[in-house]
């Protein structure tokens, strides 16, 4: 589940730009439907609540990467002292049991003071049951905050994303943005709680222990002292190995998991081609790696334990081969002595944890980095500050010597003069690859012009704000995202604060509702996590269904029927009459047949317009518009 939701969840920040739907609900309003609306369909408040919930102020991300991760451990401050003063308690149960005991068998032993000295192994015991559920509580609570610092971040990331422009996803992959998205953010949540805990208990038991064994016998204390270095330099190079390896195992994961999903994904190909053998071989070399590069890695772990025993063993025997020889000096008794090799495991426990944390810390500040660098990314698409709200359009569209290049810098368009009138119909005929879903993407500021301008009643796109913008257009395309959810939520997607009744009657419209009603939950059938149990001309006419109900004034119609076959595209093409009715379109056109009656209709290629008129006009001159018809006429898919 916590793998799939977020794939969905960036699925739907493309499909969100690419529709424009506007996610934002006039909670009185969807309430004044509610009542007038006899299903018990009140949802769109309720959604409308949730909504509000989770928008929390956006944090200033030009500050230190010290102070935003600060920033985002401080609301759980309370959590984090608990966490830390148990920890802090655990290493004093722990310096206390050597000391305690030495006390003891030093004091009350010789004196045979039976009762005192069982008293205080009683008091020891308790000590170490309450150190026990301090344990217990620090893992439970440290990870607790560990979780709500990590929804807190991944909340903020999301929010991100979605406010990150067309551009940026044409360069990501959706890949590698879950991975910031799930593992970066656990990595540094390990880190946000284990750091400070770690450094605490273990600058405690080992400063204290420390200070103790002065006061015991200094000497002995040096030995130690001296052996402590080269332990923690010893375990954290190998720490680092196991690190080295356990990335080589990431990579080999991902290698491997690309092989399998390629391989699952492709089943249907390789068996039509008799290729299972091939692909049995292919997945056999990136099996192979993967494991050769587990025996590594545990390898590399097997050093790091064995290595850790091995010190505590140096350590232990150090201890009692220079004590012993204090001993026969008469410069140590045996409780002492024994003193000693009881703090050797509290002294090496630190050690261990410290080595641990080594990991961590790397991990996790290499995770913050990777998610402060997202959240720093700024759209390449935002609101002008003095930003307009369109209220009324009334769809008068024109492109001014329009001139765009994507990132990578070629010409895609250039000087473009178009000027649609409203309730015109303007379709785009061409080769693919001419641009002309790129001029189209210019209106709705999916991307932005780099020379000229684009404008709506007259005025610049880019002087509006986004979303009064997107509001006002619908696009249908060939390719129909459909988010995991019910019929009736996909639909509603159009406008999140339509009614149930509403939803239906966009649904028929869209003349879909007679075959969602022979579904077998009706508008509650749930759809796959991709649509996967509906056809494409039912897609196709869900995503219609959308826009009726967003009923915007301009409507961009991208070879919505391209893909679907000639019968399909009939049915289909009379609700997109009904829905273009009265709207100003632009109609990107497959087959000229659809295109017939359009108001004017402008052949797109290599970057330029270059004829443009009524159809009748465009036949009369018999240049490439005619040439166009002809082609179609001779492959047999139209009568002209
Ligand atoms: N997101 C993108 N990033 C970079 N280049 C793109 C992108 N989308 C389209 N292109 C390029 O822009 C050109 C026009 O593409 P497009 O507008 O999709 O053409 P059409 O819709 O006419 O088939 C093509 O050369 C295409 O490769
Ligand atoms: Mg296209």
């Amino acid at each position: 589940m916590v793998r799939l939701l977020p794939e969905q969840a960036l699925l739907s920040v493309l499909w969100t730009k690419e529709k424009g739907t506007v996610l934002r609900s006039s909670a009185g309003e969807a309430l004044k439907e509610c009542r007038n609306e006899r299903h018990a369909g009140c949802r769109s408040a309720g959604r409308s609540e949730r909504r509000v919930q989770v928008n929390s102020p956006k944090k200033d991300f030009s500050k230190s990467d010290l102070s935003l991760f600060i920033s985002y451990i401080l609301p759980h401050r309370r959590l984090f002292a608990i966490d830390m003063g148990l920890s802090v308690l655990i290493a004093a149960v722990d310096l206390a049991f050597p000391f305690l005991t030495r006390q003891a068998m030093k004091r009350l032993l010789p004196e045979n003071l039976y009762l005192a000295f069982f008293a205080t192994m009683l008091a020891i015991l308790a000590a170490y049951l309450l150190r026990a559920y301090f344990q217990y509580q620090v893992t439970v609570i440290g990870h607790g905050m560990g979780t709500k610092v990590e929804a807190d971040m991944r909340g903020d990331v999301f929010a991100h994303m979605q406010e990150l422009s067309f551009s940026f996803f044409d360069k990501n992959r959706t890949g590698v943005l879950l991975g910031r998205v799930t593992n970066d953010l656990f990595e540094i949540v390990e880190l946000a709680h284990h750091a400070t805990e770690n450094i605490l208990t273990c600058a405690v038991t080992l400063a204290g222990s420390v200070v103790i064994l002065l006061t015991i016998n200094w000497k002995l204390t040096l030995v130690l002292v001296v052996l402590l270095p080269a332990c923690l330099i010893f375990s954290a190079r190998q720490r680092t190995n196991m690190q080295n390896a356990n990335k080589e195992v990431k990579k080999k994961t991902g290698e491997i998991n690309a092989a399998i999903e390629s391989g699952i994904s492709g089943i249907r190909t390789s068996k039509a081609f008799a290729n299972e053998r091939t692909e049995e071989d292919k997945f056999a070399v990136a099996n192979e790696n993967f494991k050769t590069s587990k025996v590594g890695y545990y390898k590399a772990m097997g050093l790091f334990n064995a290595g850790i025993e091995a010190t505590i063993g140096i350590m232990q025997v150090s201890v009692i081969a220079f004590g012993g020889l204090q001993m026969m000096s008469g410069e140590l008794d045996i409780v002492d002595l024994m003193t000693f090799t009881l703090y050797v495991s509290t002294f090496t426990m630190p050690v261990r944890k410290l080595a641990n944390f080594m990991g961590i810390y790397t991990q996790g500040t290499a995770g913050f980095s990777r998610f402060l660098e997202l959240m720093r990314t700024e759209p390449e698409i935002k609101d002008a500050p003095d930003a307009v709200e369109l209220d009324h359009v009334e769809g008068r569209i024109r492109y001014d010597h329009v001139n765009f290049h994507y990132d990578d810098g070629t010409e895609v368009l250039s000087d473009i003069n178009v000027e649609i009138r409203p309730g015109e119909t303007f379709a785009l005929v061409g080769s693919s690859g001419g641009g002309k879903t790129t001029m189209c993407h210019l209106l709705p500021r999916f991307y932005d012009v780099t020379g000229g301008a684009v404008m709506i009643d007259g005025v610049d796109v880019r002087k509006i704000s986004q979303e009064s913008l997107r509001k006002h257009i619908g696009i249908i395309q060939q390719d129909v995202f459909m988010f995991a959810g019910t019929v009736m939520e996909n639909i509603r997607y159009g406008r999140p604060d339509a009614t149930d009744l509403e939803v239906a009657e966009a649904a028929k419209a869209a003349e879909i509702h007679d075959e969602i009603m022979k579904m077998p939950d009706g508008y509650h059938t749930f759809i796959g996590e991709r649509g996967v149990v509906l056809s494409g001309g039912q897609k196709q006419r869900i995503s219609i269904a959308r826009v009726f109900l967003k009923n915007p004034p301009i409507l961009i119609l991208d070879e919505a029927t391209s893909a679907l076959d000639s019968v399909t595209e009939q049915k289909i093409q009379d609700s997109l009459d009904r829905l273009s009715e009265g709207k100003t379109c632009m109609v990107i056109a497959h087959r000229l047949s659809t295109i017939r009656n359009a108001d004017c209709i402008a052949v797109v290629d290599h970057q330029h317009i270059t004829e443009m008129g009524s159809r009748e006009e465009l036949l009369a001159k018999n240049g490439e518009y005619a040439e166009l018809e002809r082609a179609q006429a001779l492959a047999g898919r139209e009568e002209v």
